[in-house]
């Protein structure tokens, strides 16, 4: 069974801290049954306001950090001190906190220089991680993904036009993006749609005509990359902000 429901929220700032008050409510519940919180971050800019309030605000000094792996939905293929690395991002905000465990932080190690490898070592990682008690449809089980949409309807590296979009075997690929000449190291969508709970986080005025078309005028379609995360037995959150929901009808 699965479900879907959107949060707009009136500024970047609010957004940021509603969707932190959900995370540590979804990590306690699921610390709760089952002892453990494994939370998959999205990269790019929208989620860095939520990675630094986690980390610094007094009000989810409650989160269960000890309890929490946190791995990578998806990483640019570079070395981990590169401006363009989601791990940089989130290691200079989330994990500059010192709270949680580096153990319990899964990184992809896309410094290596084949991408595919770095894709298969991740692979290998995930399978290890999730054994089959924490498995749905052969694939890991993830209590939460955070992902974020691209003003192109991408989502993690999902890019419209990849091969990447039809992977059905494989929980993480090196997909080939012709428009950065380069691949990036993402979930596929069999791991994106066995989730627990789907988080899409999208802020600013620049993705509202893309909402409007996911969630609007091309509503019932498969065309953009983001209209195929559905979760299978799970929950997709919409997390939006004034901006980005801006073309979107009240009624909706
Ligand atoms: C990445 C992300 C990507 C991101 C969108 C939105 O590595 O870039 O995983 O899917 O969520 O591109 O990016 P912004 O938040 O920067 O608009």
């Amino acid at each position: 069974m699965s479900s879907e429901s959107r949060h707009i929220y009136p500024d970047a700032d609010a957004l940021a801290k509603g969707a932190a008050l959900d995370l540590m409510r979804l990590a306690q519940r699921s610390v709760a049954e089952n002892g453990i919180f494994t939370l998959a971050l999205a990269g790019g800019s929208t989620p860095r306001k939520l990675y630094g309030v986690l980390a610094s605000e007094p009000a989810f000094r409650d989160f269960p950090w000890s309890k929490t792996h946190l791995f990578f939905g998806d990483e640019r293929h570079v070395p981990p001190s590169h401006i363009d690395s989601n791990y940089l991002m989130v290691s200079s905000t989330l994990l500059a906190s010192g709270l949680v465990p580096a153990a319990n932080v899964h990184r992809i190690r896309a410094e290596l220089p084949d991408a595919n490898q770095a894709a298969v070592d991740y692979d290998v990682e995930l399978h290890t991680f999730f054994t089959s008690p924490q498995r749905f449809n052969h694939c890991p089980r993830f209590d939460v993904i955070l992902l974020g949409m691209g003003a192109d309807g991408h989502t993690a590296s999902l890019f419209p036009g990849t091969k990447g979009l039809e992977e059905t075997e494989r929980w993480v690929i090196a997909n080939r993006v012709e428009k950065f000449k380069s691949s990036r190291i993402t979930f596929t969508f069999p791991v994106l749609n066995a989730a627990r709970t789907v988080c899409l986080l999208v802020a600013g005025a620049d993705k509202a005509d893309m909402l409007y078309e996911v969630l609007v005028a091309n509503r019932n379609s498969t065309a953009y990359p983001i209209q195929r995360v559905q979760p299978l037995d799970g929950t997709k959150v919409w997390l939006l902000d004034r901006a980005a929901a801006a073309r979107l009808p009240k009624s909706l």
